[in-house]
């Protein structure tokens, strides 16, 4: 009898389908960035973000509790910073009752298990826009360092259960691991942004936090030097086993949709956590095209959270987080 195998036996009904589903997106998933402001009952939309907000820190108790409610349990912290405090060695990241410190206990006082995550790098309180600290043209790696350090000491005083270093310098993740070792933060674990590509997908959360590299004379104009070139494929291993060896307890890939090849990779080479972060750009081309009624947004947004579970990701951080939730629940 021909075909013996008849693959559309396992396809006819949602019954069978289930069954054998290999994927399942659940809240468990998500990891939620946040964009916090100065100020008091801020809620302002992100323009190139719809549906997307900055939150002050007494509205940032409710979302908390709203994420709470919904089964996400994981929240990953950005602040908007005002320009007067911007540097070029970040100096207001060191702040102990910065608005990152505050936001960290902030979320901790209303909801005490939500797991607090918070972004080590320069780039939002640096006067350059950039990661590291800038000198003659340069951004210069081994200062930086250890300024991303003392910063994640910083947000381990503050509450922070995991510090996310998203600057690409190299050896940070040594030289972090050894900082919360010696101020004696040795459950603080450490999310390194691994594998994370100089992308033209980063627009809209430049736009959010008001965080593009300026235009000046003697400021590199982007983020090559330090972020990985999207051709690069062998290069992220090597740089995901460094950071591995240096002690990061979850890696990352970012951005997410067009890099799953990288995940695959990683996902076979390493027996570690790996996040895949789904950035703004990719969030902002979907509600783009819905918008437009060109395409259908939840199953365009499940297919592709699916697909990026698929590929390798434990962890999703995604601005669709909430939406997907909702969805599925
Ligand atoms: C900066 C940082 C960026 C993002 C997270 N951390 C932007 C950049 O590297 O310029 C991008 C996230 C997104 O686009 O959603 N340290």
């Amino acid at each position: 009898m021909f075909p013996i195998r008849r693959h559309r036996r396992l396809r006819q009904n949602e019954a069978i389908r289930s069954l054998v589903r290999e994927t399942i997106i659940t809240p468990n998933d998500f990891l939620v960035p946040l964009f916090i402001v100065e100020g008091k009952s801020v809620k302002e939309e992100i323009t190139s973000m719809p549906n997307y907000y900055r939150y002050s820190l007494d509205f940032l108790k409710d979302e908390v509790k709203l994420l709470w409610r919904l089964g996400l349990r994981s929240v990953l912290l950005f602040v908007k910073v005002d320009d007067s405090l911007k540097d070029n060695k970040g100096t207001e990241a060191l702040n102990p009752n910065g608005l990152m410190q505050r936001a960290i206990k902030t979320v901790k006082e209303v909801c005490p298990d939500m797991l607090v995550m918070t972004d080590v790098a320069l780039d939002p309180f640096s006067s350059y826009g950039h990661d590291g600290i800038v000198e003659k043209g340069k951004i210069i790696n081994d200062a930086t360092v250890e300024v991303l350090a003392e910063m994640s000491i910083s947000h381990a005083e503050a509450g922070a259960d995991f510090v996310a270093p998203s600057d690409m310098m190299d050896g940070r993740i040594l030289r972090i691991r050894e900082g919360l070792d010696q101020s004696g933060f040795i459950a603080t674990g450490i999310m390194s942004y691994s594998a994370k590509y100089a992308s033209a997908f980063y627009g809209p959360f430049r736009d959010a936090l008001d965080s593009a590299p300026v235009d000046m004379a003697n400021v590199p104009k982007d983020k090559k030097t330090y972020q990985m070139d999207s051709a690069n494929r062998n290069e992220a291993i090597r740089e995901t086993e460094m950071d591995i060896n240096e002690g990061a307890d979850v890696v990352m890939v970012k951005p997410g949709l067009c890099y799953l090849d990288i995940v695959r990779d990683l996902r076979n080479n390493f027996d570690i956590p790996i996040a895949v972060y789904q950035v703004s750009g990719e969030y902002a081309m979907l509600k783009a095209a819905a918008e437009k009624g060109w395409l259908d947004h939840d199953s365009v947004m499940l297919e592709q959270v699916t697909s990026i579970k698929r590929a390798g990701a434990d962890i999703i951080a995604s601005y669709f987080a909430k939406d997907v939730v909702k969805l599925i629940s």
